[in-house]
Formats: C-alpha cells, structure tokens, sequence
C-alpha cells in the first residue's frame, strides 16, 4: 500500500509525510513542484529511506499523475499543493487561480480515470482523495458571531481564499456527480516547524533574532485560531481513516488570539529563551504598518464535529505549541540559514534528485 501526497515540501505538507513515515511503513510518493515554498531541506532526515519517494512535478501536469497513479498504485491521494499566503495573491492572483483551481481540476481529472480504472469495488469504495483546504473560506467573523461549522456559506475574501473554495467546490462537485471518494478538511492557522517565514509567527521570530521590525497590519487586533501544525496533521489522518465519504470536516485547536497578542507571547519566549545583548524585550521591535487589503477580521473555528465523530483532539495548547516553535526555530539555526540566504533551493539539485 502506498499513498500520494502533493505539496509535501512545504511547510504543513513536509510535517505530514515526516510524521506519517514516523509512525508507518506505508510509503509515501510526494509531489511538488518545489516552488518558492517548497523545500526538500525539510525531508532530508528522509535522505536515503526507500519509503520516501519524491517526484518534483506540477499537480496541473495530468501526465505525470496519471503516470505516477499507474506506477505506484496508491490507495489514496492527499492534496496538499496550494499556493498558501494571502498577501502574494493580493499582489498577483494569477498562480492562485493556475495551480489551486486549474492544477486541482487536473488533479481530480487524473484521479478519476485512475479510480475508474480499478477492477472491483472493493478497490474503488476503499480509495480516498482528501483535500486539504482551509477556514478561509467561510469569509470574516464579527467578534459575537459563532465559529464557523461546517454548514456555514463560503464567503472567500481574498484571491487565495476564493481559489481555494473553488477548489473545494470541485473536490465536492466530484464526490455528486462521479461518485468519487473525497474527503475535505478545513483548517484554521498552523504554526510549527518548517513554515516558511512569510507568515506572521515565522516571520516574526527571525525577525525578532536579526533585530528587524515585527510588521503589524492594521491594529494588530484581527483573530486568527491557531492550531499547532503536528495536530493538524494528526487530524488529516483521522479523517483519512475514518471520515464520511463526500464530508467536511473542520480543524481547530480553539485557540482565537489576536495578532498582536501573538506577538507579544512570541517576544516574551525570547526575552526568555534568547534575552537581547541590551536587555531591551524584543517587544520594542514591534511597528504598526498599512493594513492588509480586505483584511478579515476574525475566523474560529468550531472542530466539534471532528471531535465527536472521530474523537480527535490536540494535543498542543497555543502556549505548549508557540513555546516548542520557538524553540524550534532557535534549535535549527542551519535551516534558518538557509532559507534567509535562499541556500534552500540548492536542495532542489541536491540527492534523492529532481
Ligand atoms: P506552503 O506554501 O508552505 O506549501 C505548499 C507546497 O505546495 C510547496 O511545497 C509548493 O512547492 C507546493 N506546490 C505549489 N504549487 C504546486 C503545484 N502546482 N504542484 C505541486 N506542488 C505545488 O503551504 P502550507 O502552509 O503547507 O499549506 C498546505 C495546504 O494546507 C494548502 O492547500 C493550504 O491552502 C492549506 N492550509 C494551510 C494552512 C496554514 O495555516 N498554513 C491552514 C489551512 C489550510
Ligand atoms: O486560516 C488559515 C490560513 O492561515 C491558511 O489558509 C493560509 O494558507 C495561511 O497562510 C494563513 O493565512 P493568514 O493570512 O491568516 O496567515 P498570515 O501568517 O499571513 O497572517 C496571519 C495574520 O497576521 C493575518 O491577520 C495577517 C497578519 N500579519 C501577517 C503578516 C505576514 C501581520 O500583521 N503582519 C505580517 O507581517
């Protein structure tokens, strides 16, 4: 048995693969298109592990799927590729709407022939395609307003939001009419290992270390609820296992924190896990900056229907998950390296190739 995962050398794809082959033998074939997001950096304690077969490829490209399918026959695909940070789609949609809507069609399309392929239902009813999507596109909360569930309307705000409901939209859209076997997950914000420091807590870590501003959009007083990334990714396999077929499931960790909280817990770790030479807190480095276009104001996730119906939890509090992340972060000061000098990408040319 053998499973595809696609965006597994970014930031939640990489922690995924690394937890599963940590926990399995199951091997895992893993597509990427390694771009600016993905790094093989994160997989290289798989260098030389037989069961971690890496493809760098564009989930777009049904060639190469169809062939992959054929070649490795997994039982069940997980699609991690995306194109992530709402701030780049604000500025350039385009490789939103090319890999999140038309890469995911493709993707579904290839899928689909290979399922319609099988010689018997049993193979047919055991196979899986589970979509990794995201709370965004529920749109925004007022501070009263309930968490989103799973019946709430899709509200997407920003071209990354929009192209990842369109995706959605699909996934479903091909569970009703073909009847193939998807699952959908929708998540709130991970942090953890290996996110790639565009995002706020990254960002704000490395930058906090090289003396560099901690950008606040706005007021600092939007929400997001923050799951640490190792608790997604032991949802993901929950719902892998045992989640309805053609279902939705929100992923939470009820953890609502406005930015600029986040931050101020994030420099307090390091005033005491790494003090400034000047005794100053790294909280003097805060500065407030133009806010971002169509900023939503608050999500929330309500995760209850995972929880009752395949009994997941986290198993990280914000304050056990941000302190272990930080403390990542300073531990893997190479990995830091690499990625702020743009070393990352010779990983691409590096063993276990391209
Ligand atoms: P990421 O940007 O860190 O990684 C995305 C990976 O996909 C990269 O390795 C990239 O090279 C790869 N990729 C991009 N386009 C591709 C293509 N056309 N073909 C093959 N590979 C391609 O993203 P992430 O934060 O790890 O998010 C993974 C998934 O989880 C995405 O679908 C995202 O929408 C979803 N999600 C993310 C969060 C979060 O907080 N980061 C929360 C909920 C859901
Ligand atoms: O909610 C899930 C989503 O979380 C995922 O679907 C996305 O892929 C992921 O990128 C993340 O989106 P956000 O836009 O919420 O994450 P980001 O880290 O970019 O921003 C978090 C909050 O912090 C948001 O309100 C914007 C703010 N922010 C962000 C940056 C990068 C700042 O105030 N300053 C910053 O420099």
């Amino acid at each position: 048995m053998t499973i595809l995962v696609t965006g597994g050398a970014g930031f939640i794809g990489s922690n995924f693969v690394l937890d599963w082959l940590a926990g399995s033998d199951e091997p895992v074939v893993n597509l990427d298109k390694l771009t600016y997001a993905g790094n093989k950096e994160n997989l290289a304690s798989l260098e030389g592990d037989q069961r971690h077969i890496f493809v760098h490829g564009d989930i777009g490209d049904a060639a190469l799927i169809s062939r992959l399918l054929v070649e490795h026959k997994p039982r069940a695909v997980l699609n991690f590729a995306a194109e992530s940070h709402v701030d780049r789609s604000i500025h350039g949609p385009e490789d939103f709407i090319q890999t999140n809507i038309v890469g995911t069609f493709h993707l579904l399309e290839s899928v689909r022939a290979y399922w319609n392929a099988f010689s018997s239902d049993t193979e047919r009813n055991d196979f899986r395609f589970l979509h990794v999507s995201t709370d965004e596109v529920y749109g925004s909360l007022s501070r009263t307003d309930p968490a989103f569930s799973e019946t709430n309307r899709y509200e997407p705000n920003s071209p990354y939001s929009a192209s990842k409901a369109a995706s959605d939209h699909l996934v479903r859209a091909y569970h009703h009419t073909y009847g193939l076997p998807v699952l959908t997950t929708n998540c709130s914000n991970n942090y953890g290992p290996y996110h790639f420091p565009e995002k706020l807590i990254p960002l704000c870590i490395l930058n906090a270390l090289q003396g560099k501003d901690l950008p606040i959009y706005g007021d600092g007083q939007q929400i997001r609820d923050w799951l640490y990334v190792k608790d997604h990714c032991s949802a993901i396999r929950r719902v892998l296992e045992g989640g309805r077929l053609g279902e939705v499931y929100n992923v939470g960790g009820w953890n609502e924190k406005a930015n600029l909280d986040v931050v101020n817990d994030l420099c307090s770790i390091l005033d005491e896990l790494q003090p400034r030479a000047d005794g100053n807190s790294y909280s003097t480095q805060i500065s407030f900056v133009k806010d971002r276009a169509g900023h939503d104001r608050r999500y929330a996730i309500d995760a209850s229907k995972l929880e009752k119906e395949l009994g997941w939890k986290p198993a990280e509090t914000f304050e056990t998950g941000i302190r272990k992340t930080v403390q990542w972060y300073l531990d893997n000061q190479p990995w830091v390296d690499n990625i702020s000098s743009g070393a990352y990408k010779d990983w691409v040319n590096k063993q276990y190739a391209v």
